[in-house]
């Protein structure tokens, strides 16, 4: 069984939720079989089956918002060899020298596969590690201090003693590696380093509770491209927009994974359309509006110059398809059951440099928010197709004297008639044991995704409208 390994986004949980959510309902059948913060272990129905399967892995790869990376597996060694071979304190040498051998042989086993052609080549290779979580001190103390330089070692050795002229690797800054601070080798560093070359392989060491995989890099995410379209888009907020990937993730989460040229998706609250960006870039056909007239022309600019980026037409329709008006009206505008998903960040509130205080926060939320969520799914009922999803964000608002608040989106959603989905299937994730690492009900209605120290963070759920 060919077995693939995922570096996850950096919100590994909604990473790991949208992975699986496209493992179930794209045509691209598999199932997560292990996972850590950092990485999903995948095994495919029948996608390793087609010759080709790396140019599926590259569509798959752009599809996702939350995967840096897909690797190939060529082998796994249990948690109890790599723990008696480096362990944390270290007490009987005689068995960490053996139990050392035993990942040596099996690299010795790993490296013809991962470079198809030794003899004579000049090999050049780079050793990323994930560790099941960055903040375990087994990743600062062992993995990074004492495994990387191992594995630099011997696999140096190894790829001289299976015949090749020379044998380099990527050395990381010497300093991380003392302090046992480090990151794995950045997308753009694959790219910059030809690592997808023949005779040089990015080698990635993935750890979860059950052992560590070997597997070599296939593809990986471009950063620039995305980066571009947010970044030189004419029109953008920088401080409140919301990311390339979460807005690819809210998309993947509407499950429409065919023919998506024919499928209609809307934001109703377009804002300077970074939503419609990459539903465009997804092959989408995209419809948006806004109660603000500047925010409806920034975004038809900001579309009208992707499509000259990317060499494209610019639709006939355009201006037709953006369009100025209230939530409350969009079914007027619109026309019932036209949309097949929606995806949306509606009014979150203003942009705080500091923290509001609580009434007038639980005013805001109350007086403005709830009857711009309720006009949302009412609206959305109409617009939706029977049975589309709709993707959308809420805000959680952190108050100096009140904690947390936030509005009650599920019993909105409920009083329009859309059932919850629940962003992971909890009977297709085997749980962990480290608690950092498990899943419960609560954390699968809605996920969080903010930076540290965000005053409103930005809960995603997903829901169908029913018949
Ligand atoms: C959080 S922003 C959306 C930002 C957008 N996701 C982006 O990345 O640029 C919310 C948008 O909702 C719009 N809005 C606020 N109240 C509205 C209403 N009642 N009807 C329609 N749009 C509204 C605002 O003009 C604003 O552009």
């Amino acid at each position: 069984m060919n077995r693939f390994l995922f570096v996850l986004g950096s919100n590994w949980q909604l990473s790991l939720a949208e992975l699986d959510n496209f493992l179930k309902n794209s045509q691209i059948k598999g199932r997560i079989t292990d996972y850590s913060a950092n990485i999903a272990i995948v095994e495919f129905e029948t996608l390793h089956k087609n010759k080709y399967y790396i140019n599926d892995l590259m569509e798959v790869q752009y599809l996702l918002g939350g995967c840096q990376k897909i690797a190939e597996i060529y082998d796994f060694v249990d948690i109890q060899t790599m723990f008696k071979a480096f362990p944390l304190k270290v007490e009987k040498f005689k068995l960490i020298e053996t139990e050392r051998n035993k990942i040596n042989g099996v690299m010795r086993d790993s490296l013809p596969k991962i470079f198809t052609n030794i003899k004579n080549e000049s090999i050049f290779f780079a050793v990323s590690i994930y560790p099941n979580l960055y903040d375990d001190a087994y990743y600062s103390e062992v993995l990074v201090k004492h495994f990387l330089p191992f594995l630099n070692k011997e696999i140096m050795a190894l790829v001289i003693e299976l015949g090749a002229k020379k044998s380099l690797y990527y050395q990381y800054p010497e300093e991380n590696i003392k302090s046992g601070n480090l990151n794995p080798i950045f997308p753009h560093h694959i790219i910059k380093y030809g690592l997808f070359n023949k005779d040089r392989a990015e080698i990635i060491f993935g750890l979860t509770e059950e052992g560590f995989y070997i597997a070599r890099t296939l593809t990986c995410d471009d950063p620039n491209f995305k980066k571009k379209i947010d970044e030189e888009r004419p029109f953008k907020e920088f401080k409140s927009a919301i990311s390339p990937k979460l807005a690819l993730i809210m998309l993947n989460f509407l499950n429409l994974f065919e023919e998506r040229e024919k499928k209609k998706i809307l934001d109703p609250f377009v804002g300077n359309g970074t939503i419609l960006l990459f539903a465009l870039i997804e092959e989408f056909q995209i419809y948006g509006s806004d109660i603000d007239d500047i925010k409806v022309k920034n975004t038809i600019r900001n579309l009208n110059w992707l499509l000259n980026e990317l060499d494209e037409p610019i639709p006939f329709l355009l201006n037709e398809q953006i369009r100025q008006t209230d939530i409350t009206k969009l079914s007027s505008i619109f026309g019932s059951e036209k949309f097949d998903g929606i995806a949306s960040e509606p009014e979150l509130g203003p942009f705080y440099n500091q923290k509001p205080y609580y009434t007038e926060t639980k005013e805001l939320i109350d007086s403005k928010l709830v009857p711009i969520f309720e006009a949302t799914f009412r609206e959305a009922y109409k617009v939706l197709k029977p049975k589309a999803r709709i993707s959308i964000v809420a805000p959680i608002i952190s108050t100096v004297d009140g904690g947390d608040l936030t509005l009650n989106v599920e019993e909105l959603a409920k009083k329009y008639n859309f059932n919850h989905i629940l962003l992971l299937d909890l009977n297709r994730i085997a749980n962990k044991s480290n608690q950092k690492l498990q899943f419960q009900r609560k954390n699968v209605n809605t996920m969080i995704d903010a930076k540290k120290g965000q005053i409103v963070k930005r809960k995603i759920y997903v829901f169908e409208k029913e018949n």
